[in-house]
C-alpha cells in the first residue's frame, strides 16, 4: 500500500524508518519530510496543514493510509476532513478526531476530561482577560509555586512556573490582558503545583482497545544537569528504569483504562496515539497533561524499540482490530541524544553544512531540521539530527550514541553530554 506521513522531525524520520522496513508499505511519501527522510521515501513540497494539497496527492498517488506526526493537523481536524470528504471517506487517518486533538488543543478541555472520568489530575481553575482579577485572588489561595499555563498551543512555552505571587499575578495580567502567547493565552489554567518525578506513558488506541507503548524519559532543558530554557527534548531513554510493574499498573487502572473509556462515554473519535504526561507526586500518578501524538525525541527510542511491523499496527488501529495484535518489544534499551543548532531554542543560524555520517557505525541518525541543498546535508531548525543507538543496558546504549556524534560536525553544533547520567 502507498501511505502519506505528515511531519518533518525527528519523530517523523523514526516512524518513517521503521514503516519502509515494512513489506505492506509500498512507497512512502512524507511532507514537507526532511533530508533523512529524503533518503528512504519521497518528500513532498507542502506542508502537513496544507489539506487541500494532501487531498490532491492522495487522489493522485492511491494513498491509503495517512499517519500523522504532529500536533498541528489534528488540531485543525485533519481526521474529520478526510471523514466528511467524499473522496477520502475510507481512507484511514491515524490521529484523533479533531474533538480528541482538543485534549491537547485546550488545557481546560483537558482538564475538564480529567475531572470528568475522576483521572487524578492537579486542582485548578480557569480564568479569562474579563475574570483577571479572580484569578489572581485565586493565586493567593496557593502555595509557591504558581503554576500559569496558557489554554491553547504555544509552541511548548505555553506554561509558567513561577515562586513569587506578585510576579505570578503580573505573568497572569500579560497572558490575559497582554496576549502573551496570542490567542493561546486568551484563556489561563492556573493548577496546583505537583512535586514529583515527571514520567510519560504513550498509548495506541483504536478507541476500544489499547496497547501501552515502552516507557521513555526525555530531557527538557538545553543545558547539562537539566539548566536553562526549555526545549523541545534534548535526549531520550527507553525503557524509564525507575518505572516498575506496580507503578505501570497504577498508570494503566487509575489513568489509561478510564481515559480510553472516557474517550468512548463522550463519544470522541480516537484512532492514535496518546502520550501523557504524569507527576510521580510518592508513587501516585498525576496526569499533568495529553498530547494527542507521540513524543520527539521519546519516538526515536520507542519506535526502534518496536520488533512488530509498524504499518501492520497502524492497519490494527483502523480496522479496530488492535486488541487481537501481539506488540513485540526489543528487550534493549535504546537511548537518543539529540543534536541542536548553538543558540537554539532562541536564536539560531541554519544552513550548515553536516558531515561525517559516512562514519558513523552502530547507531542510527534521525534527521531532525535538515534538508537537501547542493547535494549537501544542511542544518534547517533548532534540533538538527538524534543519534539513537542500543544497548543491553542504557549505560551501554547512550556510549554508543556519544561515540558517533563525536564523528559527525556542523558549524556550531551542540547537545548534551548528561543524558541519561540521572538515571545511574
Ligand atoms: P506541560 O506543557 O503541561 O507539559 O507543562 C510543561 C512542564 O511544566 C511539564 O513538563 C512540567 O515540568 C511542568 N508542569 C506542568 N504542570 C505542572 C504541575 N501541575 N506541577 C508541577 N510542574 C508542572
Ligand atoms: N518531548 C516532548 C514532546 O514531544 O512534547
Amino acid at each position: 500500500m502507498n501511505i502519506l506521513l505528515l511531519g518533518s522531525g525527528g519523530r517523523e524520520h523514526a516512524f518513517a524508518w521503521k514503516m519502509v522496513q515494512s513489506p505492506l508499505c509500498d512507497t512512502l511519501f512524507v511532507a514537507p519530510g526532511n533530508a533523512g527522510t529524503a533518503a528512504i521515501a519521497t518528500n513532498l513540497d507542502f506542508s502537513a496543514t496544507d489539506f487541500d494539497a494532501i487531498k490532491a496527492l492522495v487522489i493522485k498517488e492511491n494513498i491509503e493510509m495517512v499517519v500523522v506526526g504532529p500536533e498541528d493537523p489534528l488540531v485543525k481536524g485533519i481526521y474529520d476532513f478526510f471523514k466528511n470528504d467524499h473522496d477520502l471517506k475510507d481512507i484511514p487517518v491515524i490521529g484523533p478526531s479533531q474533538l480528541g486533538a482538543t485534549l491537547e488543543g485546550s488545557k481546560e478541555f483537558a482538564k475538564e476530561f480529567l475531572m470528568k472520568h475522576k483521572i487524578p489530575t492537579a486542582a485548578y481553575d480557569s480564568f479569562t482577560a474579563e475574570t483577571v482579577e479572580k484569578g489572581c485572588e485565586f493565586l493567593t489561595t496557593l502555595q509557591p509555586p504558581y503554576v500559569l499555563k496558557a489554554d491553547g498551543l504555544a509552541a511548548g512555552k505555553g506554561v509558567l512556573i513561577i515562586q513569587d505571587l506578585a510576579e505570578a499575578q503580573e505573568e497572569l495580567r500579560n497572558m490575559l490582558v497582554g496576549q502573551k502567547f496570542g490567542a493561546a493565552s486568551s484563556k489561563v489554567v492556573i493548577e496546583e503545583f505537583l512535586d514529583g518525578i515527571e514520567l510519560s506513558c504513550f498509548v495506541l488506541t483504536d478507541g476500544k482497545s489499547y496497547k501501552i507503548l515502552p516507557t521513555a524519559k526525555d530531557y527538557k532543558r538545553i543545558g547539562e544537569g537539566d539548566t536553562g530554557l526549555n526545549t523541545g527534548g534534548m535526549g531520550a531513554v527507553s525503557p524509564v528504569p525507575y518505572v516498575d510493574a506496580v507503578l505501570m499498573e497504577k498508570i494503566e487502572t487509575r489513568i489509561v483504562k478510564p481515559t480510553i473509556e472516557g474517550f468512548q462515554k463522550d463519544g470522541i473519535e480516537y484512532k492514535g496515539f496518546v502520550f501523557i504526561g504524569l507527576i510521580n507526586v510518592k508513587n501516585e500518578p498525576i496526569v499533568i497533561e495529553y498530547n494527542v501524538r507521540m513524543g520527539d525525541p521519546e519516538t526515536e527510542v520507542v519506535i526502534p524499540r518496536m520488533k512488530s511491523d509498524l504499518v501492520e499496527l497502524f492497519l490494527a488501529v483502523a480496522n479496530e482490530k488492535l486488541d487481537e495484535f501481539e506488540l513485540e518489544i526489543d528487550e534493549r534499551s535504546a537511548t537518543t541524544v539529540v543534536v541542536v543548532s548553538g543558540g537554539y531554542p532562541e536564536d539560531f543560524e541554519k544552513g550548515k553544512v553536516i558531515s561525517g555520517f559516512e562514519n558513523v557505525e552502530n547507531s542510527i541518525v534521525f534527521h531532525a531540521g535538515t534538508k537537501l541543498n547542493n547535494g549537501n546535508i544542511v542544518s534547517n531548525g533548532g534540533r538538527v539530527l538524534t543519534v539513537t543507538s542500543y544497548g543491553d543496558n542504557f549505560e551501554e546504549a547512550i556510549k554508543k550514541s556519544y561515540q558517533n556524534i563525536d564523528k559527525l560536525h556542523f558549524d556550531k553544533m551542540y547537545f548534551r553530554k548528561d543524558i541519561g547520567n540521572d538515571l545511574k
